[in-house]
């Protein structure tokens, strides 16, 4: 058994996060690698719940997300380890169970707070006042602000209270196997580092694609939009990873200051750059999956003139020596035709057609992240006959015939990193406001420009602009070759 005993504490234990992830996550941990007596977790909310009613909830609600992996009596088992606790959590009076608690033995203490940033300050005052926060470890969700100045404010109040080592931010998209994986695929083979710059390479594309439309998370989502939800996090983080230099080491500071010369090499752009570089979109009504889907001005709790983005789709340049002159395009929406996560290395052609003519993007790397896990290098081959005549091939790595065993979700893999003491896949404060500086320009010019946001069908892959903003240098998104 690998994992220590731990007191997980989990703030805003009814939320939709615990029920849909955090538990069900814990759960699968559980199976594998079962819990040392003494470890619990604690959810704390505000409703007047019993460990019991909450535990029959839980049953309720956790358990079809667990899927195939359930098996009843370690379900059981499992549900013995987790308390449930009444909290108001303004009141630092009523920390003082949770005190005790915790201080009735030496378990690693994680504080999860899957709660709305606007309770942070409290949540860190009550902890602080018992002093629960010595020898504690915190994990904060995204999003954290709005913008960079109220990212910096969250980041201050819980840094007035815990210290920067103590402080694990979440994105859970560094959590995911095949992301770890392309770091493995970059700094563990040696053919891929030579080609790995602008000489080779002619242009990067990473998407992130969901079927989904914003589920019943209205309110947030039309405050929120695609660029703060997916862009200033899961798409910059998967950008730092492409693009790093090896780190001196797979410490932790190590990693995050390659990412972070990353973030800081990004172009930031002017006003006309992000009305020529970036793609705002919102989807209307269409069908995706084959089942009807409402425009998002009909979703409940948009705004019904509202302006919001369900799609992005930006140009980026990162001005350093591997990568100057490189486009970086990224994507990401709701309502598209399928859910996949892609990063896609298109290579320059060879330098002279010896062979005959060879499409563009001939030479690429496919590296699929979900739904499922692959590589695939696509190359030039001769078609059989007695002429040479090229044709495309690609080489696969399908991870299923690789490695057989059980992947990890992101939040279980971070989740253990957390109780394990393990910051390197957790997002540092710099990188963290340095993502937002990027991003900004490009929220401000929407705003003092009035930018609505181009309507694309549901269940289709964005405005056309997006691809006008591809076709313009030449090149096209993978998946319409
Ligand atoms: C979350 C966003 O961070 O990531 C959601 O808030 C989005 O809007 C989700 O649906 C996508 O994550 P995944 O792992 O399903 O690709």
């Amino acid at each position: 058994m690998n994992t220590p005993a731990f007191s997980l504490i989990m703030f805003g234990g009814t939320g939709d996060l615990a029920m849909r992830k955090l538990l069900p996550a814990l759960y699968q941990s559980y199976l594998d690698d079962g819990f040392k007596p003494t470890s619990f977790v604690m959810c704390a909310a505000r409703s007047d719940y019993s460990h019991e009613t909450y535990r029959a909830w839980m049953n309720d609600s956790v358990k079809q997300h667990v899927k195939e992996r359930f098996d009843e009596a370690k379900w059981q088992a499992f549900l013995l380890h987790i308390e449930y606790f009444r909290l108001d959590a303004t009141n630092v009076e009523s920390y003082l169970p949770l005190k005790q608690r915790v201080e009735s033995n030496d378990n690693e203490r994680v504080f999860y707070l899957a709660t709305s940033p606007s309770i942070f300050e409290p949540i860190c005052t009550g902890l602080a006042a018992h002093g629960l926060n010595v020898n504690a470890r915190v994990v904060v969700e995204k999003p954290l602000g709005h913008d960079l100045k109220s990212c910096q404010e969250i980041n201050d109040v819980i840094g007035r209270v815990f210290e920067e080592k103590q402080i694990y931010r979440i994105d859970h998209y560094l959590g995911k196997e095949s992301v770890q994986n392309l770091m493995a695929l970059r700094f563990g083979n040696s053919f891929f580092e030579p080609i790995w710059r602008r000489e080779r390479i002619a242009n990067v594309q990473i998407t992130i694609s969901e079927e989904l439309g914003i589920e019943k998370r209205g309110d947030f989502y039309d405050e929120t939009g695609a660029l703060r939800d997916m862009v200033q996090n899961h798409l910059l983080q998967l950008l730092c990873i492409v693009a790093m230099d090896p780190p001196a080491s797979m410490d932790a500071d190590a990693v995050r200051d390659a990412k972070l010369a990353v973030l800081r090499s990004l172009k930031p752009m002017t006003q006309d750059e992000v009305l020529s570089n970036v793609v705002r979109g919102q989807y209307k009504a269409g069908t995706v999956g084959g089942k009807d889907a409402p425009a998002f001005l009909d979703e409940a709790g948009i705004a019904p003139n509202s302006a919001t983005e369900t799609y992005v789709a930006i140009k980026a340049e990162i001005n350093n020596w591997r990568f100057a002159g490189v486009p970086f395009y990224l994507r990401t929406g709701k309502r598209m035709p399928k859910r996949m996560a892609e990063i896609v290395v298109e290579f320059k052609p060879v330098a002279y057609e010896l062979l005959g003519k060879t499409p563009q993007g001939s030479n690429r790397l496919v590296i699929e992240l979900q739904p499922e896990e692959s590589m695939r290098m696509y190359c030039m081959a001769k078609r059989p006959g007695n002429t040479m005549r090229l044709g495309p091939v690609h080489l696969d790595m399908d991870s299923d015939d690789f490695f057989t065993e059980r992947r990890m979700d992101g939040y279980e893999r971070l989740l253990l990193d957390a109780i394990h003491g393990n910051l390197a896949l957790f997002v540092r404060r710099d990188e963290q406001e340095q993502a937002w500086r990027w991003v900004e320009p490009i929220m401000n010019t929407w705003q003092d420009q009035s930018v609505a946001p181009k309507l694309y069908t549901a269940g289709t892959w964005g405005p056309a602009a997006a691809n006008a903003l591809i076709a313009r240098d030449g090149f096209n998104w993978h998946e319409e070759l």
